[in-house]
Protein backbone atom coordinates (compact mmCIF):
# COMPACT_ATOMS: atom_id res chain seq x y z
CA UNK A 1 0.00 0.00 0.00
CA UNK A 2 0.99 3.81 -0.66
CA UNK A 3 2.25 6.01 2.28
CA UNK A 4 0.39 8.48 2.89
CA UNK A 5 0.90 11.74 4.82
CA UNK A 6 -0.59 15.19 5.14
CA UNK A 7 2.33 17.11 5.61
CA UNK A 8 2.71 19.58 3.41
CA UNK A 9 -0.56 18.14 1.05
CA UNK A 10 -3.29 20.63 0.09
CA UNK A 11 -6.57 19.63 1.63
CA UNK A 12 -10.08 20.30 1.03
CA UNK A 13 -12.71 19.91 3.41
CA UNK A 14 -16.18 20.38 2.32
CA UNK A 15 -18.23 21.41 5.23
CA UNK A 16 -15.20 22.31 7.29
CA UNK A 17 -16.92 25.44 9.12
CA UNK A 18 -19.49 22.46 11.03
CA UNK A 19 -19.19 20.54 13.83
CA UNK A 20 -17.07 17.83 12.64
CA UNK A 21 -15.55 19.72 9.88
CA UNK A 22 -13.92 22.45 12.46
CA UNK A 23 -13.07 19.25 14.23
CA UNK A 24 -11.20 18.16 11.62
CA UNK A 25 -9.64 21.16 10.32
CA UNK A 26 -7.99 21.57 13.62
CA UNK A 27 -6.50 18.06 13.83
CA UNK A 28 -5.08 18.13 9.91
CA UNK A 29 -3.35 21.39 10.89
CA UNK A 30 -0.95 19.37 13.57
CA UNK A 31 0.15 17.71 10.58
CA UNK A 32 1.34 20.63 8.93
CA UNK A 33 -0.24 20.96 5.41
CA UNK A 34 0.70 23.35 3.34
CA UNK A 35 -2.78 24.45 2.94
CA UNK A 36 -6.39 23.66 4.14
CA UNK A 37 -9.18 24.85 1.70
CA UNK A 38 -12.67 24.89 3.41
CA UNK A 39 -15.79 25.39 1.40
CA UNK A 40 -18.30 25.89 3.56
CA UNK A 41 -21.76 28.16 2.56
CA UNK A 42 -22.32 28.28 6.78
CA UNK A 43 -26.03 27.11 6.04
CA UNK A 44 -25.73 25.13 9.37
CA UNK A 45 -22.71 27.09 10.73
CA UNK A 46 -20.68 29.76 11.98
CA UNK A 47 -17.70 31.54 9.91
CA UNK A 48 -15.87 31.90 13.52
CA UNK A 49 -16.22 28.23 13.53
CA UNK A 50 -13.41 27.90 10.80
CA UNK A 51 -10.07 27.91 12.58
CA UNK A 52 -7.77 30.60 12.49
CA UNK A 53 -4.37 29.61 10.76
CA UNK A 54 -2.26 31.13 7.82
CA UNK A 55 -2.78 27.95 5.79
CA UNK A 56 -6.51 27.74 6.55
CA UNK A 57 -8.47 29.38 3.75
CA UNK A 58 -12.56 29.36 3.97
CA UNK A 59 -14.04 29.95 0.67
CA UNK A 60 -17.35 31.44 1.85
CA UNK A 61 -20.25 29.60 -0.45
CA UNK A 62 -22.25 26.22 -2.04
CA UNK A 63 -20.24 23.32 -3.51
CA UNK A 64 -22.93 23.25 -5.93
CA UNK A 65 -21.68 26.83 -7.40
CA UNK A 66 -19.97 26.47 -10.64
CA UNK A 67 -17.39 29.28 -10.10
CA UNK A 68 -16.52 27.91 -6.85
CA UNK A 69 -15.84 24.26 -8.13
CA UNK A 70 -14.00 26.12 -11.07
CA UNK A 71 -11.85 27.87 -8.49
CA UNK A 72 -11.02 24.27 -6.59
CA UNK A 73 -7.09 23.63 -7.27
CA UNK A 74 -6.65 21.00 -9.82
CA UNK A 75 -3.51 19.47 -7.53
CA UNK A 76 -5.56 18.46 -4.01
CA UNK A 77 -4.38 15.43 -2.24
CA UNK A 78 -7.04 15.05 -0.22
CA UNK A 79 -10.92 15.73 -0.25
CA UNK A 80 -13.32 15.16 3.07
CA UNK A 81 -17.34 15.67 1.86
CA UNK A 82 -18.75 16.84 4.80
CA UNK A 83 -21.65 19.43 3.91
CA UNK A 84 -24.95 18.21 4.47
CA UNK A 85 -28.14 19.99 4.94
CA UNK A 86 -28.91 19.26 8.24
CA UNK A 87 -30.50 17.43 9.54
CA UNK A 88 -33.39 14.63 9.60
CA UNK A 89 -35.68 17.02 10.55
CA UNK A 90 -35.22 19.59 8.59
CA UNK A 91 -35.04 18.06 5.35
CA UNK A 92 -38.43 16.23 6.00
CA UNK A 93 -40.02 19.69 6.09
CA UNK A 94 -37.87 20.61 3.09
CA UNK A 95 -37.26 17.83 1.02
CA UNK A 96 -35.65 20.43 -1.85
CA UNK A 97 -33.64 21.89 0.60
CA UNK A 98 -32.01 18.89 1.22
CA UNK A 99 -31.64 17.81 -1.86
CA UNK A 100 -29.72 20.87 -2.93
CA UNK A 101 -27.28 20.61 0.15
CA UNK A 102 -27.25 17.45 0.46
CA UNK A 103 -27.14 15.36 -2.79
CA UNK A 104 -26.28 17.92 -5.46
CA UNK A 105 -23.61 18.56 -3.43
CA UNK A 106 -21.90 15.71 -3.85
CA UNK A 107 -22.81 14.97 -7.20
CA UNK A 108 -21.67 18.11 -8.40
CA UNK A 109 -18.47 17.87 -6.13
CA UNK A 110 -17.25 14.15 -7.31
CA UNK A 111 -17.45 15.31 -10.98
CA UNK A 112 -15.28 17.95 -10.59
CA UNK A 113 -12.81 16.53 -8.18
CA UNK A 114 -12.78 12.74 -10.90
CA UNK A 115 -10.01 13.93 -13.12
CA UNK A 116 -7.74 15.57 -10.94
CA UNK A 117 -4.32 13.80 -11.14
CA UNK A 118 -2.97 14.07 -7.69
CA UNK A 119 -5.82 13.29 -5.70
CA UNK A 120 -4.95 10.52 -2.76
CA UNK A 121 -8.29 10.12 -1.38
CA UNK A 122 -11.71 11.25 -0.85
CA UNK A 123 -13.14 10.88 2.12
CA UNK A 124 -17.40 10.63 2.44
CA UNK A 125 -19.07 11.46 5.64
CA UNK A 126 -21.66 8.33 5.65
CA UNK A 127 -24.12 8.10 8.36
CA UNK A 128 -24.62 4.97 10.15
CA UNK A 129 -28.50 5.79 11.10
CA UNK A 130 -29.11 5.19 7.46
CA UNK A 131 -28.53 1.65 7.21
CA UNK A 132 -28.97 0.43 10.95
CA UNK A 133 -31.43 -2.28 11.59
CA UNK A 134 -34.82 -0.80 12.93
CA UNK A 135 -35.41 -2.28 16.00
CA UNK A 136 -36.14 -2.04 20.08
CA UNK A 137 -35.23 -5.78 20.27
CA UNK A 138 -31.57 -6.14 21.62
CA UNK A 139 -29.42 -4.21 19.18
CA UNK A 140 -26.53 -6.31 17.59
CA UNK A 141 -23.56 -4.55 16.07
CA UNK A 142 -24.17 -3.12 12.54
CA UNK A 143 -21.62 -4.43 10.40
CA UNK A 144 -20.38 -2.35 6.62
CA UNK A 145 -21.92 -4.99 4.87
CA UNK A 146 -25.19 -4.75 6.41
CA UNK A 147 -28.39 -4.89 3.86
CA UNK A 148 -29.85 -1.64 3.03
CA UNK A 149 -33.23 -1.02 3.11
CA UNK A 150 -35.22 1.10 0.34
CA UNK A 151 -37.38 2.68 2.79
CA UNK A 152 -36.33 5.84 4.45
CA UNK A 153 -37.90 8.02 6.96
CA UNK A 154 -36.28 11.42 5.98
CA UNK A 155 -35.11 12.83 2.64
CA UNK A 156 -31.12 13.09 4.97
CA UNK A 157 -31.20 9.45 5.22
CA UNK A 158 -31.70 8.77 1.30
CA UNK A 159 -29.15 11.50 0.65
CA UNK A 160 -26.69 10.22 2.40
CA UNK A 161 -27.37 6.50 0.62
CA UNK A 162 -27.26 8.49 -2.59
CA UNK A 163 -24.16 10.04 -1.69
CA UNK A 164 -22.64 6.48 -1.19
CA UNK A 165 -23.62 5.48 -4.55
CA UNK A 166 -22.25 8.84 -6.82
CA UNK A 167 -19.11 7.54 -5.02
CA UNK A 168 -19.16 3.96 -5.56
CA UNK A 169 -19.85 5.00 -9.57
CA UNK A 170 -17.46 7.62 -9.99
CA UNK A 171 -15.22 4.88 -8.62
CA UNK A 172 -16.01 2.34 -10.90
CA UNK A 173 -16.43 4.79 -13.97
CA UNK A 174 -13.56 6.96 -13.09
CA UNK A 175 -11.23 5.54 -10.44
CA UNK A 176 -12.26 8.54 -7.74
CA UNK A 177 -10.62 7.32 -4.81
CA UNK A 178 -13.40 7.00 -2.89
CA UNK A 179 -13.91 5.78 0.76
CA UNK A 180 -16.89 5.70 2.73
CA UNK A 181 -16.77 6.61 6.59
CA UNK A 182 -20.09 6.05 7.91
CA UNK A 183 -20.52 7.45 11.39
CA UNK A 184 -22.45 6.89 14.87
CA UNK A 185 -23.49 9.58 16.82
CA UNK A 186 -21.03 12.21 17.15
CA UNK A 187 -20.67 14.52 20.29
CA UNK A 188 -18.12 16.89 21.39
CA UNK A 189 -17.52 20.68 21.20
CA UNK A 190 -17.70 23.31 18.31
CA UNK A 191 -21.47 22.04 17.90
CA UNK A 192 -23.26 25.23 18.26
CA UNK A 193 -26.85 24.86 18.78
CA UNK A 194 -28.56 27.43 16.49
CA UNK A 195 -25.72 27.82 14.02
CA UNK A 196 -26.44 29.05 10.50
CA UNK A 197 -29.51 29.84 8.52
CA UNK A 198 -33.35 29.05 9.85
CA UNK A 199 -34.06 25.56 8.31
CA UNK A 200 -37.64 24.99 9.19
CA UNK A 201 -38.01 23.89 12.16
CA UNK A 202 -36.85 23.86 15.68
CA UNK A 203 -34.05 21.36 15.26
CA UNK A 204 -32.11 24.04 13.33
CA UNK A 205 -31.85 25.41 16.85
CA UNK A 206 -32.32 21.75 19.33
CA UNK A 207 -29.39 19.66 16.47
CA UNK A 208 -28.60 16.98 18.31
CA UNK A 209 -29.56 15.14 21.47
CA UNK A 210 -26.34 15.53 23.18
CA UNK A 211 -25.96 19.29 22.73
CA UNK A 212 -29.14 20.20 23.90
CA UNK A 213 -29.15 17.86 26.86
CA UNK A 214 -26.15 19.89 27.73
CA UNK A 215 -27.57 23.25 27.22
CA UNK A 216 -30.74 22.21 28.76
CA UNK A 217 -29.25 20.74 31.96
CA UNK A 218 -27.03 23.76 32.21
CA UNK A 219 -30.05 25.58 32.81
CA UNK A 220 -31.18 23.09 35.40
CA UNK A 221 -34.38 22.36 32.49
CA UNK A 222 -35.54 18.60 32.84
CA UNK A 223 -34.41 16.53 30.00
CA UNK A 224 -37.35 15.23 27.92
CA UNK A 225 -36.69 11.65 27.29
CA UNK A 226 -38.33 10.45 24.40
CA UNK A 227 -39.87 6.77 24.29
CA UNK A 228 -38.83 7.14 27.69
CA UNK A 229 -35.17 7.29 26.60
CA UNK A 230 -35.30 3.53 25.52
CA UNK A 231 -33.52 3.88 22.46
CA UNK A 232 -30.08 3.63 22.62
CA UNK A 233 -27.05 5.15 20.50
CA UNK A 234 -23.11 4.29 19.50
CA UNK A 235 -22.03 8.04 20.94
CA UNK A 236 -18.09 8.80 19.18
CA UNK A 237 -16.33 11.57 20.36
CA UNK A 238 -15.58 14.21 18.24
CA UNK A 239 -11.57 14.46 18.29
CA UNK A 240 -12.23 10.15 17.59
CA UNK A 241 -13.92 10.73 14.58
CA UNK A 242 -11.35 13.24 13.36
CA UNK A 243 -8.89 10.74 13.84
CA UNK A 244 -11.28 8.01 12.08
CA UNK A 245 -12.03 10.49 8.85
CA UNK A 246 -7.92 11.04 8.52
CA UNK A 247 -7.35 7.15 9.03
CA UNK A 248 -9.70 6.53 6.04
CA UNK A 249 -7.89 8.87 3.85
CA UNK A 250 -4.44 7.42 4.91
CA UNK A 251 -5.28 3.65 4.60
CA UNK A 252 -8.79 3.35 3.76
CA UNK A 253 -9.10 0.97 0.90
CA UNK A 254 -11.00 2.84 -2.21
CA UNK A 255 -14.60 2.29 -2.43
CA UNK A 256 -14.44 0.65 0.56
CA UNK A 257 -16.82 1.86 3.70
CA UNK A 258 -15.70 2.01 7.59
CA UNK A 259 -17.64 2.24 10.46
CA UNK A 260 -16.42 5.30 12.78
CA UNK A 261 -17.97 4.03 15.96
CA UNK A 262 -17.23 3.62 19.41
CA UNK A 263 -19.01 0.29 19.50
CA UNK A 264 -20.21 1.20 22.81
CA UNK A 265 -24.64 1.21 22.99
CA UNK A 266 -25.51 3.93 25.59
CA UNK A 267 -29.36 4.03 25.90
CA UNK A 268 -30.58 8.28 25.52
CA UNK A 269 -31.48 7.75 29.54
CA UNK A 270 -28.07 6.96 30.25
CA UNK A 271 -26.72 9.82 28.27
CA UNK A 272 -29.14 12.01 30.37
CA UNK A 273 -28.03 10.83 33.55
CA UNK A 274 -23.92 11.07 32.49
CA UNK A 275 -25.31 14.83 31.66
CA UNK A 276 -27.31 15.89 34.70
CA UNK A 277 -23.88 14.22 36.38
CA UNK A 278 -21.16 16.17 34.64
CA UNK A 279 -23.93 19.21 35.25
CA UNK A 280 -24.97 19.01 39.07
CA UNK A 281 -28.51 18.95 37.67
CA UNK A 282 -31.07 17.66 39.99
CA UNK A 283 -33.99 18.19 38.44
CA UNK A 284 -36.27 15.10 37.26
CA UNK A 285 -35.86 13.56 33.87
CA UNK A 286 -39.57 14.07 31.59
CA UNK A 287 -40.55 11.04 30.34
CA UNK A 288 -42.62 11.17 27.25
CA UNK A 289 -43.79 9.34 23.51
CA UNK A 290 -42.11 8.69 20.80
CA UNK A 291 -41.15 10.46 18.16
CA UNK A 292 -43.61 9.54 15.01
CA UNK A 293 -41.05 9.27 12.00
CA UNK A 294 -38.01 8.39 14.26
CA UNK A 295 -38.05 4.25 14.19
CA UNK A 296 -34.76 3.75 14.66
CA UNK A 297 -34.61 2.05 18.11
CA UNK A 298 -31.93 0.56 19.33
CA UNK A 299 -28.09 0.80 17.51
CA UNK A 300 -24.37 0.28 17.61
CA UNK A 301 -21.41 -0.08 15.38
CA UNK A 302 -18.99 -2.49 14.97
CA UNK A 303 -15.79 -1.53 15.22
CA UNK A 304 -14.11 -4.59 13.99
CA UNK A 305 -13.19 -3.58 10.39
CA UNK A 306 -11.72 0.09 11.12
CA UNK A 307 -9.69 -1.59 13.45
CA UNK A 308 -8.17 -4.36 11.43
CA UNK A 309 -7.48 -2.08 8.06
CA UNK A 310 -7.37 1.46 9.54
CA UNK A 311 -5.30 0.75 12.75
CA UNK A 312 -8.56 2.91 14.08
CA UNK A 313 -10.17 2.51 17.60
CA UNK A 314 -12.07 5.40 19.91
CA UNK A 315 -10.41 6.42 22.90
CA UNK A 316 -12.37 9.12 24.67
CA UNK A 317 -15.11 7.08 27.39
CA UNK A 318 -18.54 8.63 27.48
CA UNK A 319 -17.55 9.72 30.80
CA UNK A 320 -14.47 11.53 29.81
CA UNK A 321 -16.40 13.68 26.63
CA UNK A 322 -19.33 14.57 28.28
CA UNK A 323 -17.77 16.06 30.74
CA UNK A 324 -15.18 18.10 28.38
CA UNK A 325 -18.36 19.40 26.58
CA UNK A 326 -19.95 20.52 29.48
CA UNK A 327 -16.97 22.90 29.82
CA UNK A 328 -16.65 23.72 26.16
CA UNK A 329 -20.35 25.13 26.65
CA UNK A 330 -19.64 26.88 29.27
CA UNK A 331 -17.02 28.93 27.75
CA UNK A 332 -18.86 29.18 24.52
CA UNK A 333 -22.40 30.25 26.03
CA UNK A 334 -22.47 33.78 25.06
CA UNK A 335 -21.46 32.41 21.40
CA UNK A 336 -24.48 29.81 21.57
CA UNK A 337 -26.72 31.88 22.96
CA UNK A 338 -26.74 34.40 20.16
CA UNK A 339 -27.11 32.05 18.03
CA UNK A 340 -30.42 30.22 19.43
CA UNK A 341 -31.94 33.60 19.94
CA UNK A 342 -31.14 34.27 16.06
CA UNK A 343 -34.28 32.01 15.46
CA UNK A 344 -36.57 33.31 18.17
CA UNK A 345 -38.54 34.92 15.39
CA UNK A 346 -39.37 31.69 13.77
CA UNK A 347 -39.70 29.81 16.83
CA UNK A 348 -42.55 32.13 18.01
CA UNK A 349 -44.68 31.50 14.69
N1 LIG B 1 -22.79 14.64 13.63
C1 LIG B 1 -23.20 13.38 13.52
O1 LIG B 1 -23.51 12.70 14.50
C2 LIG B 1 -23.29 12.74 12.15
C3 LIG B 1 -23.81 11.44 12.03
C4 LIG B 1 -23.88 10.86 10.76
C5 LIG B 1 -23.40 11.53 9.66
N2 LIG B 1 -22.92 12.81 9.81
C6 LIG B 1 -22.47 13.52 8.61
O2 LIG B 1 -21.25 14.19 8.91
C7 LIG B 1 -21.19 15.41 8.20
C8 LIG B 1 -20.88 16.54 9.16
O3 LIG B 1 -21.94 16.63 10.10
P1 LIG B 1 -21.96 17.75 11.22
O4 LIG B 1 -22.62 17.17 12.39
O5 LIG B 1 -20.62 18.34 11.35
O6 LIG B 1 -22.97 18.79 10.58
P2 LIG B 1 -22.82 20.37 10.35
O7 LIG B 1 -24.18 20.87 9.99
O8 LIG B 1 -22.17 21.01 11.53
O9 LIG B 1 -21.84 20.46 9.13
C9 LIG B 1 -22.27 20.44 7.78
C10 LIG B 1 -21.62 21.62 7.10
O10 LIG B 1 -21.95 21.61 5.71
C11 LIG B 1 -22.16 22.96 5.31
N3 LIG B 1 -22.94 22.97 4.08
C12 LIG B 1 -24.27 22.71 3.92
N4 LIG B 1 -24.61 22.85 2.63
C13 LIG B 1 -23.47 23.20 1.95
C14 LIG B 1 -23.20 23.49 0.60
N5 LIG B 1 -24.17 23.47 -0.33
N6 LIG B 1 -21.92 23.83 0.26
C15 LIG B 1 -20.93 23.90 1.20
N7 LIG B 1 -21.15 23.63 2.51
C16 LIG B 1 -22.40 23.29 2.88
C17 LIG B 1 -22.88 23.56 6.51
O11 LIG B 1 -22.89 24.98 6.51
C18 LIG B 1 -22.10 22.96 7.67
O12 LIG B 1 -20.99 23.76 8.01
C19 LIG B 1 -22.50 15.54 7.45
O13 LIG B 1 -22.34 15.12 6.13
C20 LIG B 1 -23.43 14.60 8.20
O14 LIG B 1 -24.44 14.10 7.35
C21 LIG B 1 -22.85 13.42 11.01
Amino acid sequence: MDEYTFKNARILVVGGAGFVGSNLVLKLLEEEPSEVLVVDNLLSSEACNVPEAPNVRHVCGSITDDAVLRSLPDDLDFAFHLACYHGNQSSIADPLADHENNTLTTLKLFERLKDLKNLRKVVYAAAGCAVAEKTYDDAVATTEDAPVSLFHDSPYSISKLIGEMYGNYYHRAHGLPFVKARFQNVYGPREILGAGRWRGTPHTVWRNVTPTFVWKSLSREALPLENEGRSSRDFIYVEDMARGLMGCALAGKPSETYNLASGRETTIAELAVAINTATGNPTPVNLLPARDWDRSGKRFGSTEKAKAELGFEARVEISEGIPLLVQWTRENQDLIKTCMERHAPFLAK
